[in-house]
């Protein structure tokens, strides 16, 4: 038989997005996600609603993710899943759907750290598409709606996280300020699109002042919410009449914590081959001052492809595929967890 080299499957149900997909040697095959529309009317996602969506999901993606890429469940070296962190319920269903396929396929089963998961994302070949990695050691900014931290990569499976959010995520300044403006959720892709037509300086909100390389959103969270609610009292009409000034405020503020920290892990480090990842990274506002500071302080910097920077199962296979590569296998009685460090 033909060598079809190493046919990895990757597992994603941490949150909200059920997602599978198939890397063979490192370069994509598929890569299906089926976001869970049944949360927008909560502004924000109920836990036991998309556990229950990802039952009804997650074989349906699994089969779609195996017809694109036109491989059989026997051609399969290994299953990847997300172990954590995550939404309990949620990871369950992608963790034990996981061991199934393993069991039944007789391959070896791999878990993976989601956010490890987002980093080597950064290391998928697409056929056609010139492939430009980081090289190591280099920073990751990682920035998503549970989490901003700056990451120390040495390698592959080597990571250190240097920095990290004392409370709340980037993106959940987002999404709750986006909320407390009438936006839907989730709040940080309308917060971009609203803030291109607004002034970034015409309202000033509070920066923290935390040690180190750590982050901190939930004072800025609390004092937009009170400059609200000020203003609200003076006119009713305040946040429709300011709504783009609001976003573009909010979200210069929002850039200018993030890129404080990540130049001040550049220098600390010396190291300037820097790279951002997470659902907040797809923000217009941020790439555009990460490529300024990148011209200004000589970075080399390298920002994914937009749809590998959201949830998905690709990062999940291709973090899978150096775990393979390492032997590092998952045995049958591994069980999902909510938090988890790198
Ligand atoms: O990594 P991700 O898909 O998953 C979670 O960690 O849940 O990130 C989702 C987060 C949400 O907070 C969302 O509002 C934010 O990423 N996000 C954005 C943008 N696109 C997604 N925030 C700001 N600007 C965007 N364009």
């Amino acid at each position: 038989m033909a060598d079809k080299g190493i046919i990895i499957m990757g597992i994603e149900s941490s949150c909200d997005d059920t997602s599978a997909a198939i890397i063979r040697d490192g370069e994509i095959l598929s890569n299906v996600v089926a976001s869970q529309k049944v949360h927008e009317e909560y502004g924000g996602v109920v836990p036991e609603l998309a556990s229950r969506a990802h039952q009804q999901n997650i074989i349906p993606v699994v089969d779609l993710a195996m017809k694109r890429a036109g491989i059989n469940r026997e051609e399969i070296s290994a299953v990847a899943f997300t172990r954590g962190p995550g939404l309990l319920g949620s990871l369950l269903v992608g963790t034990s759907f996981a061991k199934g396929f393993s069991l039944a396929s007789k391959i070896p089963l791999i878990e993976v750290n989601h956010l490890q998961g987002h980093v080597l994302a950064l290391f998928i070949k697409e056929n056609g598409v010139e492939f430009n990695p980081p090289k190591f050691p280099f920073l990751c900014l990682l920035v998503s709606g549970g989490n901003s931290q700056i990451i120390l990569v040495r390698d592959y499976l080597d990571m250190e996280v240097i920095g990290q959010t004392i409370d709340d995520a980037a993106g959940e300044a987002f999404d709750k300020c986006a909320k407390v403006m009438g936006l839907p959720y989730p709040g940080g892709p309308h917060v971009d699109r609203l803030a291109k037509e607004g002034d970034p300086l015409r309202f000033e909100f509070s920066r923290p002042r935390i040690p180190g390389l750590d982050y901190s959103f939930s004072g800025l969270k609390t004092n937009f919410l009170y400059f609200l609610r000020d203003n609200l009292k003076e006119n009713e009409n305040f946040v429709e009449e300011n709504l783009a000034d609001l976003c573009a405020s909010l979200q210069h503020t929002i850039i200018e914590i993030l890129l404080s920290k990540l130049k001040r892990a550049a220098r600390e480090t010396g190291i300037n081959e820097i790279t951002v990842a997470g659902g907040v990274s797809a923000n217009s506002g941020l790439r555009n001052a990460l490529q300024e500071n990148a011209k200004k302080h000589r970075w080399n910097l390298i920002i994914p492809k937009f749809e590998y920077t959201m949830d998905n199962a690709a990062m999940i296979a291709i973090t899978g595929y150096y775990k393979y590569l390492n032997k590092e296998f998952t045995g049958q009685d591994a069980v999902p967890f909510a938090r988890t460090q790198l």
